[in-house]
């Protein structure tokens, strides 16, 4: 399968979502990622953008990273992809496609992914999920051919709004989602 594996700036899940990657390249899946701008032009202190860059190529075996929003829009129309995975998620990428917005290359893949009917996989990491961006999550749980992967509260007593992804579960989340199956419980303890 061709899967599209976008990822955002939530920079401390990113080792856990190139685990992911790993693992569906080991699968013998061929992936086309696309990086948000702010996860390619921000060094943390959890790595360095050239490093993530580097890794993404190290594992996916091409240097065919989507950078951009014109490279990003003939993912629906042109470029098939069998599914869309987008992990880490951030609160900032889940708000803009819960209304509609696309002016970031992950936000544009999305926009255009999604006139296939085709799946789109969400590992959300986000610590403003249980105020802020709870809504979002409503409404993309309502949103055809949109599915989450399950999730839990990371640190319910010092970070008492964030709710973070198993990354763990993201190959099964996929495999439901081929299958038009959400992957529940959703909420983890
Ligand atoms: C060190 C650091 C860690 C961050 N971690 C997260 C995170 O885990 N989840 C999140 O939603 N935003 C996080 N952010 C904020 C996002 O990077 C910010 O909202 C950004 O605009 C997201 O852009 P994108 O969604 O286009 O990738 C973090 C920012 C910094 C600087």
């Amino acid at each position: 399968m061709l899967i599209g594996y976008g990822m955002c700036a939530s920079f401390c899940t990113v080792g856990e979502s190139l685990k992911q990657m790993r693992a569906l390249r080991e699968m013998g899946h061929d992936i086309l990622p696309i990086l948000s701008q702010n996860l390619l032009s921000t060094d943390t202190r959890f790595a360095r953008a050239e490093d993530v860059v580097s890794e993404i190529i190290h594992i996916t075996g091409k240097d065919n990273i989507i950078r951009d929003i014109r490279s990003a829009e003939p993912l629906g129309p042109a470029v098939i992809l069998d599914a869309l995975i987008v992990a880490p998620c951030t609160g900032n990428t889940l708000a803009k496609v819960a209304c509609g917005m696309s002016d970031t290359p992950v936000t544009m893949a999305i926009k255009a992914h999604l006139r296939c009917d085709r799946p789109f996989v969400i590992a959300l990491a986000s610590n403003d999920a249980l105020s802020q961006n709870l809504k979002n999550i409503a409404t993309l749980l309502t949103r055809k051919n949109t599915y989450f992967v399950p999730m839990k509260q990371d640190d319910p007593v010092r970070k008492p709004h964030s709710l973070v992804a198993d990354f763990s579960r993201l190959t099964e989340t996929l495999t439901l989602a081929m299958q038009g199956r959400d992957n529940r419980p959703l909420f983890l303890t």
